[in-house]
């Protein structure tokens, strides 16, 4: 694979037994350190944190860049559960985070574009997947060029009035009721009616914070960065999980840990009805 020869494989640190493993291209099970595979239908969320938890620094643009410290690993590994990804779910925080976004997976590393094609033709997926944005209030910019490449807006009735006929002919929108604080459980739904059976979360913590206490996510892997970023309070960092205290805790089972530098990769199965 031309240009993969400054990534050296993540190193398998432990990996549960009895994993689901695609037929992934040879230069992608190297990469990885092993197979990788979904049973499906599957909810996948991916983060990358400092060790104390700090997903994003709102004072910083892009600051998910910084916390992934330049770790090309991290980078693999999105644009593979990218490439894994039916759909890719974000909300309207990271769509604003992201001015340039695209949620492809050959753009966050494009030495991989090809054999991630690969690995799309070879689960007869299509080119690429389909970026649905989460935005309740329809607080979006319209002029995002995502939406002018094409993307599903998910927003309530209100948020839909909002946009009206603003949205670029590529972009569809869905309607999920009234209330603008939409169920997840409504979010997933949607996505599956539409045929995505694979879907990657990479919204923001107050998203995840909502799928996680609506118990409809299946899967996380986080990525650890080697970074503290401490929390003075008032929004000035986001934790991981950004919601209502979860009552119960969330419960999560370890299915692998890999190394790659000195970042660490973790993949948790999350217990559905805790
Ligand atoms: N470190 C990482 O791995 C990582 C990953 C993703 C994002 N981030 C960062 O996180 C920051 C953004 O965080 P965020 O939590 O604000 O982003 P987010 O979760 O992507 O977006 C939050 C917005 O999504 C919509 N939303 C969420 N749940 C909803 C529900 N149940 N019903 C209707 N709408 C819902 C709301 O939009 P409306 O207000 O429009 O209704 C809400 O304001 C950015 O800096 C981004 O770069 C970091």
């Amino acid at each position: 694979m031309a240009g993969d020869s400054h990534l050296e494989p993540l190193e398998v640190l432990y990996e549960a037994d009895g994993l689901a493993a695609a037929d992934l291209p040879p230069e992608l099970t190297r990469l990885y350190g092993g197979p990788l595979g979904f049973d499906e239908p599957r909810l996948f969320a991916n983060f990358v944190s400092t060790i104390d938890g700090v997903v994003a620094i709102p004072s910083i643009p892009k600051s998910n860049a910084v916390i992934a410290a330049g770790s090309k690993g991290d980078h693999f590994v999105m644009g593979l559960l990218r490439a894994f990804a039916d759909v890719v779910l974000i909300g309207s925080g990271t769509l604003r985070s992201s001015p340039e976004g695209t949620w492809l997976p050959e753009k966050v590393f494009p030495p991989a574009a090809a054999a991630f094609a690969g690995l799309r033709h070879a689960r007869d997926r299509p080119e690429k997947p389909e970026v649905a944005v989460l935005t309740g209030r329809g607080s979006i910019d319209p002029a995002h060029p995502l939406l002018e490449s094409g993307a599903l807006v998910l927003t309530s009735e209100r948020g839909a009035a909002r946009l009206g006929g603003e949205l670029p002919p590529a972009s569809a929108i869905v309607s999920l009721g009234e209330d603008t604080s939409i169920d997840p459980h409504a979010v997933v739904s949607a996505l599956h009616e539409r045929g995505h059976r694979l879907i990657l979360s990479e919204a923001g913590p107050h998203t995840f914070g909502d799928l996680l206490g609506a118990g409809v996510v299946d899967e996380l892997f986080l990525t650890v960065s080697p970074l503290l970023a401490g929390n003075a309070g008032q929004d000035s960092r986001f934790r991981l999980v950004e919601a209502e205290d979860l009552n119960p805790l969330a419960r999560a089972r370890t299915l692998s840990i890999r190394r790659h530098e000195e970042h660490v990769f973790l993949r948790y199965e999350l217990d559905r009805g805790a």
